[in-house]
């Protein structure tokens, strides 16, 4: 069975995730009608699109037959695959990052980074992300009672944290962040590389641009680590070995590049996500600070409530089955997180923003050995601040229609107008 075209274009379509509704609408037609059938369009490689929370762990949980690597892992265009190979010597994608290897050598290069950012690693980091914290929220209360949540808090507080940890000074934050969005962004003409609308070949060769601007700011990081070695996660990407050899060219800054991106712009778009949905909603600010033992709950729900990475691609090696589809060698995959964190045989009530679900296994971080190197620092962080914004905040209301990013990958809200008042 394939999926009707109507559908497969919407949920592939940027401007969909902007208006979430619209996406929201066709994963949750896929769920009942269609939950795992192939998209069919002429300019993609067919794929299969799993919209279900348990078909997304069974693949995720069987690594061996479900690569990350083989085929490109986010959803791109056959003649934009053709041309990523042309430019990088036959891989399928351009930056070559943890999401985009297997076997081996994944769990080498995880293993870099693995032991700094489990709980207890972190833990120490808490005083610390504190204090930025508070920098940040004394930052959006001298707006005087309104302001762009999502430009003047969102985007920057994770921006800091990850770069504090990742040993980036802070004159280069602004750099990083116009990087970031552009690499995350091409569909959106807001914020992409030219500020424009992009045909298919304008996106590959402005995300080429982008990479290659970041591939000579790590050039620099490699020599400054490798004088200097510290204890910042840059410095141990720079130093790692695997056997006797440092992490190669295209290791090196997959692994630069993956961890100064997604390390901040998904925690922004949750953040910025949350703003709204208390924005929205005044009984649910009034629910946290009764109840701040409430806040871990507060946090899972806006991750699964925001969903920021839209999808990775899988392939599989060999053929098998999975929930009574036949799944064949070679065939293309896309995990909808989106979906499957509104799977109504998960969660009552997906499409609402809950603290009191005795369960919230949401999926927003992945599963199986890709699952996020970040979740815990990002959990982190965003309930530190939570923390000191609920102290403060007594009222907060929408002060103009939010917006969201056009794009299909990694996204959330780029405006979140708020108005406030603080106790
Ligand atoms: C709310 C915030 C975040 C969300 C929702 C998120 C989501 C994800 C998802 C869906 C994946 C793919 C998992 C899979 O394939 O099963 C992933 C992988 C990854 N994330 Fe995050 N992420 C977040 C924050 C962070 C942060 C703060 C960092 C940096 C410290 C980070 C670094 C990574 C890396 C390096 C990978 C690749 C892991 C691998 O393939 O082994 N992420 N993330």
């Amino acid at each position: 069975m394939t999926i009707a075209e109507d559908l497969a274009r919407t949920i592939i379509d940027p401007k969909s995730y902007a208006k979430r509704e619209l996406a929201d609408a066709a994963f949750a037609r896929l769920r009942a009608e269609a939950p795992l059938d192939q998209a069919v369009l002429d300019e993609f490689d067919p794929f299969w699109v799993v919209t279900r929370h348990a078909d997304i762990k069974e693949i995720e949980r069987q690594p061996n037959i479900f690569h990350n690597g083989d085929k490109s892992t986010f959803l791109s265009p056959r003649d934009g695959v053709e041309r990523v190979k042309a430019l990088t010597g036959g891989e399928p994608n351009l930056i070559r990052s943890l999401v985009s290897v297997d076997g081996d050598e994944h769990k080498a290069l995880r293993g870099v980074v693995f032991p700094h950012v489990t709980p207890r690693a972190i833990k120490p980091l808490e005083d610390q992300i504190r204090a930025i914290a508070r920098e940040f929220v004394d930052h959006m209360l001298s707006f005087d009672g309104q302001c762009d949540f999502a430009a003047d808090v969102a985007f920057l507080y994770p921006l800091r944290v990850i770069m504090t940890v990742l040993g980036v000074p802070q004159e280069d934050e602004p750099f990083m962040l116009k990087l970031t969005q552009e690499l995350f962004n091409n569909a959106d003409p807001e914020l992409n590389r030219r500020r424009a609308e992009l045909s298919p070949d304008e996106m590959l060769k402005s995300l080429w641009e982008t990479t290659m601007e970041l591939e000579n700011y790590f050039a620099e990081v490699t020599k400054t680590f490798r004088a200097q070695p510290t204890g910042a996660i840059n410095s141990l990407i720079a130093n790692a070995r695997i056997g006797d050899d440092y992490l190669n060219h295209r290791q090196l800054m997959g692994y630069y590049i993956i961890a100064a991106t997604a390390g901040h712009d998904t925690t922004s778009n949750t953040t910025a996500g949350a703003m709204w949905a208390l924005a929205e909603r005044p009984e649910l600010l009034k629910a946290m600070q009764d109840s701040p033992d409430r806040i871990n709950a507060f946090v899972e729900e806006s991750i699964r409530w925001e969903v920021p990475v839209k999808h990775f691609m899988r392939s599989a090696v060999e053929d098998c089955e999975i929930d009574g589809r036949q799944i064949r060698a070679g065939d293309w995959l896309m995990l909808s997180y989106q979906s499957a964190n509104r799977d109504e045989s998960v969660w009552a009530d997906p499409f609402e923003f809950r603290i009191d679900r005795e369960q919230n296994p949401q999926i927003a971080f992945g599963y199986g050995v890709h699952v996020c190197l970040g979740q815990h620092l990002a959990r982190m962080e965003m309930r530190i601040l939570w923390e000191e914004l609920f102290k403060r905040l007594k009222t907060v209301e929408l002060a103009g229609p939010g917006e969201r990013t056009i794009s299909n990958f990694v996204c959330g809200p780029k405006h979140v107008p708020i108005r406030f008042t603080v106790n």
